[in-house]
């Protein structure tokens, strides 16, 4: 079965996840899951599963299915931190329903996982267990630091590892791990994974600084304005091609910082290291897949790769 088949099937089961006897979960729940996404993770656990040799699909689909049900409730959570208001292109929950039903879809949406981990070993929920403790640890620290406004760059990548990267392991691991792959494919896939997602977040920060909310279908700028992301890495000097770049004070406002920055060079400087940063990351997850053996699914591993430094959305 090819890719783009299985990934058919992903969408049809995601959907009937979303169906509970409670009808306003269901609503919320398929208001989020059918506006689409990139469904970059799903795809991950699939191309992880292919280029291990794997060929069982009908059982790495509901592994894929598990990991994009996670990643949409931390989304739907997110968006009530951050007082977001648009997400793939539709009203986020919280502004359409209110935070307390956003949190009880994001919760409906995250227990559901239980349900269909259910089958699998030990081994497997143990992989998805963690990540998804390292995203809500990836989350808190991200908020303490912007409150405190001291992102340093050390603290700045171990947020991202823990609520972006973590995930992108874990998709790695679990199509390999399904897939019977031997331990050194499985550490070429997680190494893979692990620097792509890196790279994915970075370009996510930068496309809050550069994009606009229309292509990305969410808000842009929303970064900035609240002491987080890539522009709000303290500059320590220490590393020149480091995320480091604009100093946020948290006596500065919110706004004025905001039209200050995107006023001058700081946050173009930003933009520059950040994707500089990126492109490295993603040449490490390339040589990673080099000890795999040659497959259409490690090609469109490598083109994915490309892809997460090129997009503008
Ligand atoms: C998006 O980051 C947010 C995450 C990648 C992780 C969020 C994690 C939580 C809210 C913890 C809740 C966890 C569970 C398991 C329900 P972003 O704000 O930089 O991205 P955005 O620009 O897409 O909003
Ligand atoms: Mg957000």
């Amino acid at each position: 079965m090819s890719i783009n088949t299985s990934l058919q099937a992903v969408e049809e089961l995601l959907l009937s996840v979303a169906r509970s006897s409670v009808p306003l979960l269901s609503e919320t729940s398929q208001h989020i899951l059918s506006a689409g996404g990139k469904r970059l993770r799903p795809r991950l656990v699939l191309l992880a599963h292919a280029a291990a040799g794997g060929q069982n699909t009908a059982e790495v689909v509901p592994l894929a299915v598990a990991v994009e049900i996670i990643h949409t409730a931390t989304l739907v959570h997110d968006d009530i931190n951050d007082h977001g208001t648009l997400r793939r292109g539709r009203a986020t929950v919280n502004s359409r329903w209110g935070s307390t039903f956003a949190l009880l879809t994001g919760d409906y949406m995250f227990t559901k996982t239980y349900e269909i981990m259910a089958p699998y070993s030990a081994e497997l929920n143990l992989i998805l267990a963690r990540a998804a403790i390292e995203l809500v640890e990836g989350e808190t620290l991200q908020i303490q630091a912007a409150r405190a406004g001291a992102l340093d760059r050390e603290t700045y990548y171990q947020i991202i590892s823990k609520k972006t990267a973590a995930l992108f392991v874990a998709c790695a691991e679990l199509g390999a791990t399904i897939a019977g792959a031997p331990g050194e494919w499985i550490a070429a896939l997680r190494d893979y994974a692990f620097n792509l997602g890196l790279a994915f977040q970075i370009i996510d920060d930068v496309l809050d600084l550069s994009g606009d909310s229309q292509a990305l279908g969410k808000n842009a700028g929303i970064d900035l304005a609240q002491g987080r992301g890539i522009a709000a890495v303290r500059d320590d000097g220490a590393d020149a091609r480091s995320v480091a770049a604009v100093q946020v004070t948290p006596d500065t406002a919110p706004g004025p910082l905001k039209e200050s920055l995107l006023s001058g060079q700081s946050p173009q400087v930003a933009i520059e290291i950040g994707r500089a940063k990126a492109h490295e990351l993603v040449g490490r997850a390339l040589a990673s897949l080099e000890a795999l053996p040659p497959s259409d699914a490690r090609d469109e591993l490598q083109a994915l790769a490309q892809q997460v430094v090129t997009r503008d959305h």
